[in-house]
């Protein structure tokens, strides 16, 4: 057991810097899809470069310069045969025309001085030790050569019998040299294919671009981007026209219930109002205004009621004023003998569906007004967001319950609420009002001791 445990101790902390390392790439990584295809397209075509360039051209290359050196070589091992079998001959003169005319060998034959010390060997170079190899193999004399100096020709020396021979050779006699254009090839059509991809690409990207703009701006309740139309691959243009499928589906459904209980509403009003002017007839007593004080109750449940299930699709957004929004809201609280402090940083507008947003700080403000009697509001307008605090010093929701609050219906401690004209739905719409607006309501504990309600909307 504890063995397992130490072992598995240990895998754990062998995983750890592979995880870093994953999350290291992970975050730079793009994170945009136009991005990632980018790199799917890019990233095997360098790799497949590389393993050719490195492999292909690097076992070629050697081949070919081998056999290049090798033929040199050959040659050269010739000449010096020529020379030591006929050791009579000391001017040299045919051999040096044969070697110029039949091989483009430059030789001279040179007074027999020591060579010169071995120069030190080049870092990269193939040739030098290519050659090396093929002289000790095929000549086996002392020998000394330069394939560094002069840039066209290679020089080597070999140490004969009586003197020294010197040949100068052309370097691409000995050496394949058009590697370089041959590289230069490669990386050349590759970008020229990752220009094509990168353009191919765009056009593939862009409706879905717009289909994201569609969804976000339907999610938030505002219009379509104009001219929004199914394009591109396929799969794309099917989920471009579901969208539009489901919305019109979503906007038919709302569009019916708004008409029912628009019907509905208006019948209950008028029975209502009906109520209310018998009651005014009856004359002032106890009774009779307390059944005024329910009929007002049902009315403003009935209200709320509507609004829930009417929801706010169909209103347009429009700049409103935050700090009239906020005066307004002063002037309630004072109406029912609340205090109530504002403060307003940063822009003084800000572009909502303004009967559903009045809605929104309505509920919140009135729940608070219901459970407190000191609201205090800061609403900071920065950064195209809006930012909202309401905090009140009451009784406060129990951490517990700060999610079943925004449950329609949900009403906490019904005993403490029992005869207010509460429905439950206060909260639900608020939420509901603010994330049709693409932001969000969550709950806090309030400085002054009670519940702090903060509200964000993007704007
Ligand atoms: N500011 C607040 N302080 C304390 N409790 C609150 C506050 N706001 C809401 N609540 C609690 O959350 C419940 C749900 O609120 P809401 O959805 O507005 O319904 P309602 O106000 O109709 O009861 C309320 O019943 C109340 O108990
Ligand atoms: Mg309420």
């Amino acid at each position: 057991m504890s063995s397992l445990n130490l072992f598995r101790h240990k895998l754990r902390r062998l995983r750890y810097p592979w995880l870093v390392f994953t999350r290291w790439i992970a975050a730079r990584m793009p994170k945009g899809l136009y991005g990632r295809s980018l790199i799917i397209i890019i990233a095997p075509m360098v790799l497949l470069q590389s393993v050719v360039a490195f492999v292909f051209m690097e076992r070629h290359w050697q081949s070919v310069t081998q056999r290049l050196s090798s033929a040199v070589v050959r040659d050269v091992a010739g000449i010096v045969d020529i020379i030591e079998t006929y050791p009579q001959d000391t001017d040299y003169e045919t051999i040096t025309r044969i070697a110029r005319e039949k091989f483009a060998l430059n030789i001279s034959i040179l007074p027999p001085d020591p060579l010169p010390p071995p120069n030190p060997k080049p870092f990269f170079s193939i040739l030098d030790g290519i050659l090396s190899q093929q002289i000790t193999r095929q000549i086996d004399r002392a020998f000394w050569i330069d394939t560094v100096g002069d840039s066209n020709l290679l020089e080597i020396r070999i140490q004969l019998e009586k003197n020294v021979l010197r040949v100068y050779v052309k370097r691409n006699q000995a050496y394949a040299s058009n590697t370089q254009i041959f590289l230069l090839w490669m990386s050349g059509t590759s970008l020229v294919l990752i220009l094509i991809s990168i353009l191919f690409l765009r056009n593939q990207i862009r409706p879905i671009q717009q289909l994201v703009e569609a969804a976000e701006s339907f999610g938030k309740g505002r219009e379509l981007p104009k001219n929004f139309k199914p394009r591109g691959a396929q799969e794309v243009r099917r989920a471009g026209q579901a969208f539009l499928v489901m919305r019109e589906r979503i906007e038919r459904q709302i569009e019916q219930r708004t008409t029912m209980l628009a019907g509905v509403s208006h019948d209950l009003r008028t029975i209502l109002t009906r109520f209310k002017l018998q009651l005014a007839l009856l004359g002032k007593s106890k009774g009779v205004d307390e059944l005024q004080n329910d009929v007002d109750d049902m009315q403003n449940m009935l209200e709320e009621y509507l609004n829930f299930t009417r929801g706010d699709g169909d209103e347009e957004t429009s700049l409103i004023n935050l700090e009239e929004a906020l005066a307004r809201l002063e002037g309630e609280a004072e109406l029912n003998g609340k205090a109530l402090r504002y403060n307003l940083e940063g822009r003084n507008t800000i572009k909502v569906r303004p009967g559903a947003f009045g809605r929104l700080l309505g509920n919140l403000v009135s729940n608070a007004i219901k459970n407190s009697n000191q609201i205090d509001i800061s609403a900071i307008r920065r950064d195209g967001w809006l930012n909202m605090q309401i905090d009140d010093n009451g009784s406060g929701i129990p951490k517990a319950s700060r999610e079943d609050v925004f449950k329609p219906f949900f009403r906490l401690d019904e005993a403490r609420n029992q005869d207010d004209s509460g429905t439950g739905l206060g909260l639900a719409i608020a939420r509901d009002i603010a994330r049709t607006h693409g932001g969000d309501i969550t709950l806090d504990d309030s400085p002054t001791g009670g519940l702090r309600v903060i509200l964000k909307i993007p704007a």
